[in-house]
């Protein structure tokens, strides 16, 4: 159903707001649908750039002189998408904390013949929470402090918002999400809202812009063809990093997800320092999988010294744990709870690169793929190639493309 419509997002501060607002944006703009995000952190970093807006004082209740900077901010956008609106717009996305009904109302009574529908986002897992702290810790803003500092800055920031925090209950037209999980927890709607079903698909669904889905680099262990470890690239796996670092030059990536392992930071490395501001990530649940007792052997020496092992491995590949160890089924778990946290951490970025291993990237790219089990721990997974992944409502593509040849393309 065509029509005009405003939506709110609410919640406190690194609960994934934008980054679901951002997702909504983007995935109606490619239904055709005119819209626009309104987002009063950018409207005050642009205002207001320096360190005053951005300490933790700022947000204080009790700073007057902050309330108003950020009630006028508010305004300003709230006039923006008015106009908007009235020039032929037909959603606005009001990116902002809005956990006050005083701020809420304000909103309403901006928009007196539009419906409104407030999306509301929560995060329960404690752990995405953390890394999403550690990652806005490292945001322009706060690049006047430490670390440490500007966590300390930011938790007291977000304390300010939870003291004034106010639940939705007055609003007609309300659903709570659970942005790390991408689930509706509750919702109310009260009338018949344009794009609702749109909205309720978008809000649930993984969108893919482009991810860049990386093996490391050779490494001695591969050299040996020795399993697990935590080994050191080759000459040629540092030049195949290299190699990488060249290709994605002109192509805009802002995060790099690894595991902790030193060949998939020794591969981000060279790629992350050619780009302008690009952070690596480091996340235990892409880990290769962990091969136990047969840890540091090579397939050979498992063949001779652990017959029942490979006896038992070759024909159920996937369901096989090796002792003390992981199998490809029992990775299943961790590795979807990192591609949440990618989602969640990546802000909806257009770009995102994961730099893994053999088996993880097949996990990975399965999770993608409508593939049989039996066939997962078969697909090929390359060191000097890429998988190019693209994932929306119009396409799905899934690209192995060589870096030794030219960019893909520069549009990203
Ligand atoms: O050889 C590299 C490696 O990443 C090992 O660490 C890992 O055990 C293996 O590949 C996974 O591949 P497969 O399941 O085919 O043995």
């Amino acid at each position: 159903m065509k029509g005009k419509l405003v939506i709110v997002m609410v919640g406190l501060p690194a609960r994934g707001k934008s980054t679901m607002g951002r997702k909504l944006g983007r995935t109606l703009e490619l239904d055709g649908i005119q819209v626009r995000i309104f987002n009063n952190g950018e409207l005050r970093r642009k205002m207001e750039a320096g360190e005053n807006s951005s300490s933790a004082e700022f947000f204080s209740p009790t700073n007057a002189r902050g309330k108003e900077m950020r009630e006028f901010i508010s305004r300003t956008n709230i006039e923006a998408a008015r106009t908007f609106l009235a020039e032929g717009g037909e959603v606005a996305i009001l990116d902002a904390s809005n956990v006050t009904r005083q701020r809420r109302r304000t909103i309403a009574e901006a928009f007196p013949y539009l419906p409104l529908c407030y999306i509301e986002c929560v995060n329960a897992d404690e752990e995405a929470l953390e890394a999403n702290l550690e990652r806005k810790a490292t945001l322009k803003e706060f690049c006047h402090l430490s670390p440490e500092q500007a966590l300390e800055s930011f938790l007291k920031r977000i304390s300010y918002y939870e003291s004034i925090y106010e639940p939705l209950d007055e609003e007609a037209n309300r659903i709570l999400v659970d942005s790390f999980d991408n689930c509706i927890l509750q919702e109310q709607i009260s009338e018949v809202l344009p794009y609702y079903d749109r909205i309720r698909d978008i809000l649930t669904t993984r969108v893919v812009r482009n991810l860049f889905l990386v093996r490391h680099g050779e490494t001695w262990y591969n050299l040996e063809d020795r399993i697990g470890g935590d080994s050191e690239l080759t000459e040629k796996g540092r030049e195949q990093a290299n190699g990488l670092a060249d290709h994605f030059a002109t192509i805009r990536i802002p995060t790099i997800f690894t595991s902790n392992y030193v060949r998939t930071r020794q591969t981000a490395e060279p790629i992350a320092e050619r780009q302008n501001q690009c952070s690596i990530i480091a996340l235990p649940e892409f880990n290769e999988i962990h091969a136990g007792v047969c840890e540091g052997m090579t397939y050979e020496e498992i063949r001779h010294t652990m017959p029942h092992v490979a006896k038992a491995r070759g024909p159920n590949k996937y369901r096989y744990i090796y002792p003390e160890g992981e199998g490809y089924i029992t990775m299943e778990e961790r590795v979807h709870r990192g591609l949440k946290k990618v989602f969640f951490l990546n802000n909806y970025d257009e770009n995102i690169m994961i730099v893994g291993h053999r088996a993880v990237n097949r996990m990975i790219l399965a999770s993608f793929l409508s593939r049989q089990e039996a066939e997962i721990p078969y697909i090929y997974m390359p060191q000097d190639r890429y998988y190019h992944i693209q994932i929306d409502p119009h396409k799905r593509i899934f690209e192995l493309i060589p870096y030794k040849s030219n960019p893909v393309a520069t549009k990203w």
